[in-house]
């Protein structure tokens, strides 16, 4: 079976159990700062479980998209990916593990047809120290199913207990979390490798056994005192990794072959290679290609932070690796069609965004390949020079044919510790474009070994060395923003409210991705830049320009009101170089009789002491691309 058919057959089935369908949400989490992705179905539906009431009821069932950051670079098996979908069914403190177990395999076992003795299942042991005990009645359920004792097994918390944060000890106050019955796929075929353990077991590692469903019997919510009390109501979350359960579907342990059959066709039409022959690349190329395409689809664009750093990885990681298969031109946003094409009637956004999604990905790639070959020449000419330096009895030639830490004593060949520093990370990265991570996987395939606290360390000096460049820039800027004012008369101020209320207006009708990229006021007109990545429709600029005038009809005072920055954060206040602010800042609002808030945002000054003296009508006048992602308008007051 497909992954579409079983997504399909997945949402009847629970629609026909009495389930609401709802849509997946974003890729970025709202309201969430704590995490920049979605990475699991439960993660937009917190409140709920928490016990706030959900519109659509107390049973619901979806297929929500997910992207896990810390699986990039296990990317290259065959069964790890950073975006997947997860089905989901929930039970809002309306049934519990019988439904749920039973409905779930009735859903494995008919609707998808996997073969019932194929089936493996773990259940909670308990943890006496915590007062959580052992999950036997999980167990009888199966049981009564059919699955016989052998094939169920007990684990602690450590496996059979799931929270956003993952262990009881690890959970902070106020996360709820529970335990869980998890089934696997066992792959006959795959024999046991004793290099995981003497004997093979559903949590092995080996590839024989694959995770295809998790229970989460979520009634539980940690308390300040470290113990656990009972949530208002137990709820059940389930998720189930789509592709996965498309793998064991076909009885085929590769999710590649399974479920980007698609992008794998394209990637050997082009490159007259074969993906039995270069598993790793096709398979991190058809991974990070796909998660692009997602990412940008919800509104993540290239940049050098957060979000925008992780995607940036993923194209380059991608470039790097089409080189690696001799692919020198343009290639990611040819194959970025075919993801579209598969999954736009699923996910709508991905057709209506698709001219962004490819542009993005080939910007970014043209912008990589320009330097790709350059840095990746100096990167092995300073790596033979420092070693040749250091007298090591290898030919430079050498260094090439070293192949890991597994295979040869790399040691012997370690380039000096010189070298590679923070301070020559960040240079690579500022003068190639190489994201840090990239460097150093480049510089472990050379044979250099890193271990767990080098990489550490070299994170951390890399990350001190971005800092340092970004408070030098930040005086930079600061100059700059000074001069975004030409003057500080009557009318270049009455532009500059202006201009705060019509970012707020961007804002409100674009998105919170809106943020001013620079301005250049003078006493005629406000030309402001702001992140976007397409053009803003008259419709919306319409909008724009009523709310700037409503606020300035409605006579409200604009008000200085210092606060700690981390508060100004989390009330929502507008502001570009956090960065840049000392612990208080000042937060200009416009602020109305009526309480209504026009505009909240960090600034230095000079503004009107009321919106009644800005005279004039508010119009934008022109808007226009700059560079990529960033838009301007020119407004003026008539
Ligand atoms: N929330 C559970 C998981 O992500 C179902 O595995």
């Amino acid at each position: 079976m497909t992954s579409e058919e079983i997504r399909k057959r997945f949402l009847s089935f629970f629609k026909e159990r009495g389930h609401a369908i709802i849509p997946s949400a974003s890729l970025v989490p709202e309201n969430d700062p704590t995490t920049l992705f979605t990475g699991s179905g439960m993660q937009p539906l917190l409140p709920y479980l928490l016990g706030e009431k959900h519109p659509q009821g107390t049973k619901l069932a979806d297929s929500q998209k997910c992207f896990r950051t810390q699986d990039i670079e296990e990317v290259g098996d065959n069964r790890h990916t950073t975006f997947f979908e997860m089905l989901g069914n929930w039970s809002l403190g309306d049934y519990w593990k019988e439904e749920q177990i039973q409905w779930f395999f009735e859903f494995l076992t008919k609707e998808v047809k996997i073969l019932p003795e194929k089936l493996w299942v773990t259940c909670f042991d308990g943890d006496e120290t915590l007062g959580l005990s052992k999950d036997t009645k999980s167990a009888e359920i199966w049981k009564k199913l059919g699955i016989p004792e052998s094939r169920i097994r007990f684990y602690g918390a450590k496996k059979n207990w799931w929270s956003r944060s993952g262990v009881p000890e690890n959970m902070p106050a106020g996360e709820p979390g529970g335990p869980d019955s998890e089934v696997f796929y066992e792959f006959t075929q795959v024999a046991h490798d004793p290099k995981f353990g003497a004997e093979c077991h559903p949590n092995c590692d080996c590839g024989r056994f694959l995770e295809i469903g998790n229970s989460v019997f979520m009634q539980y919510v940690k308390k300040e005192d470290g113990s656990f009390e009972l949530l208002p109501k137990r709820n059940v979350d389930f998720g189930g990794g789509l592709e996965r359960i498309a793998a064991a579907s076909n009885n085929n342990n590769d999710i590649f072959l399974v479920n980007y059959n698609y992008i794998i066709k394209g990637i050997e039409r082009v490159t007259k290679t074969k993906y039995e022959d270069n598993l790793q690349a096709y398979r991190i190329i058809a991974d990070h290609i796909k998660a692009a395409a997602f990412l940008i689809g919800d509104g993540v664009l290239p940049s050098n932070t957060d979000k925008g750093y992780i995607l940036r990885r993923l194209i380059r990681r991608g470039v790097r690796y089409s080189d690696i298969l001799g692919i020198d031109k343009e290639f990611l946003s040819t194959l970025v069609d075919f993801v579209i094409e598969k999954y736009k009637d699923v996910y709508s956004n991905l057709s209506e965004r698709a001219p962004i999604i490819k542009n993005e990905i080939k910007k970014e790639e043209e912008k990589f390949r320009d330097t790709l070959s350059k840095g990746l020449a100096v990167l092995n000419k300073e790596l033979k020079a420092q070693i040749v330096k250091r007298g090591e009895a290898v030919e430079a030639q050498k260094i090439s044919l070293i192949q890991g830490p597994g295979n040869v004593q790399i040691s012997d060949y370690r380039p000096p510790n010189s070298m590679v520093t923070g301070r020559w990370l960040f240079d690579f990265y500022q003068t190639f474009g190489f994201p840090v991570e990239m460097i150093i996987e480049e510089l472990k395939s050379q044979g250099y070994y890193f271990s767990p606290k080098e990489y550490k360390r070299l994170a951390n000096e890399f990350k001190e060395e971005f800092e340092k460049h970004k408070e030098v820039s930040r005086a930079g800027l600061e100059k700059k923003f000074k001069g975004g004012l030409a003057d500080t008369s009557e009318k270049t101020t009455m532009l500059h409210t202006t201009t705060h209320l019509m970012l707020a207006g961007l804002r409100n009708f674009l998105g919170e991705h809106v943020h001013q990229a620079g301005s250049n006021i003078t006493p005629e007109r406000t030309r402001f830049d702001f992140s976007h990545p397409e053009k803003v429709g008259r419709d919306i600029l319409d909008k724009v320009e009523k709310y700037v005038n409503e606020a300035i009809s409605k006579k409200c005072d604009v008000i200085i009101e210092q606060m700690p920055k981390a508060e100004a954060q989390k009330k929502g206040v507008e502001g570009s170089f956090w960065e840049r602010y000392p612990d208080m800042v000042n937060v200009y609002m416009v602020k109305c009789e009526d309480g209504t808030i026009y505009s909240q945002e960090l600034c230095g000054g000079p503004h009107v002491k009321n919106t009644k003296d800005i005279k004039g009508v508010f119009k934008i006048v022109k808007e226009e691309a700059v560079s990529a992602g960033v838009r301007r308008v020119k407004a003026v007051l008539e």
